[in-house]
């Protein structure tokens, strides 16, 4: 589902659409209902929306950016989904003011939980808008993929910062406010009351890597792919990962 007219922007999002996808076919299967409803709490401009509604199902996109909603619906209409998708201002701490309660057999948290005041309020939030066997897909910011980089990139002291502060931010010029660990993660999503399904690795190496080698070797890009996909599913790489990858399913429907 990664966007074939840009490549490289598959290397953010293939390991999060191979699992998402899979939920999503489990999720038709166990329904019987081809279309599903779908929300995207922080969705943005629609990265993950408008691919979704190209599947066929509806989504609701809850975001508290104007401009990235007009985005939204101007990349909706091109995609000829304007009719599946609906974009309303709100945030995930407000969410029942916009959205339904209980009402989505799936829900999207990708890259919000950093920004939200309250991380465990937010997933509780998000949480509760599943339906009895829905299933959260939670995407968010890795600590220790932020501290190899910092290191990486010579800033040895940021990185050592990083790795002691509780939010894992590397100084007051950092723009992420908060990163996680996978514990840290698996821990909200029990603590909201669902049981882990997954836990992904996601660009393990694809922000370390020097674009050239990706853009000028052949089939360079395919093979880093294929790596992503593999560690993904490694434990050893969860704690060097850029973003780790949640799925988070009722307790009642393991499987499904
Ligand atoms: C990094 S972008 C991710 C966009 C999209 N989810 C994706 O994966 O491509 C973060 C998004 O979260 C939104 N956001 C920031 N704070 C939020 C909050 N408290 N509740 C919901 N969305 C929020 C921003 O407006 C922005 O669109």
């Amino acid at each position: 589902m990664s966007d074939p007219m840009r490549p490289r922007a598959a290397l953010r999002t293939a390991v999060v659409w191979e699992v998402l996808q899979d939920a999503l076919e489990r999720r038709v299967k166990a329904t019987g209902r081809p279309a599903l409803d779908v929300l995207d709490t922080g969705g943005g401009s629609g990265n993950f929306a408008v691919p979704l509604a190209l599947l066929g199902h509806r989504v609701t996109v809850v975001d508290p950016s104007p401009n990235a909603l007009f985005a939204l619906e101007r990349r909706a209409a091109e995609a000829g989904v304007a009719d599946r998708v609906r974009g309303v201002q709100g945030d995930a701490l407000g969410l029942f003011d916009v959205a339904e309660r209980g009402g989505y057999d799936i829900v999207l948290c990708h890259g919000v939980l950093e920004y939200v005041d309250d991380p465990a309020e937010g997933v509780r939030n998000v949480v509760a808008a599943l339906r009895p066997d829905g299933v959260l897909s939670l995407l968010a910011a890795g600590l220790g993929g932020a501290v190899l980089a910092r290191a990486l990139a010579g800033h040895f002291t940021e990185a050592r910062q990083a790795l002691d502060d509780p939010n894992g931010r590397w100084g007051a010029a950092d723009p992420v406010p908060h990163r996680f660990t996978a514990d840290q993660l698996t821990a909200l999503v029990e603590g909201a009351g669902l049981r882990v399904g997954a836990v992904h690795g996601v660009r393990v190496f694809a922000d370390l890597v020097p674009g050239v080698l990706v853009d000028t070797e052949p089939g360079a890009l395919e093979a880093l792919l294929k790596l992503e996909a593999a560690a993904a599913e490694f434990a050893a790489f969860h704690s060097v990962a850029t973003q780790l990858h949640v799925l988070g399913e009722t307790r009642e429907t393991p499987g499904v």
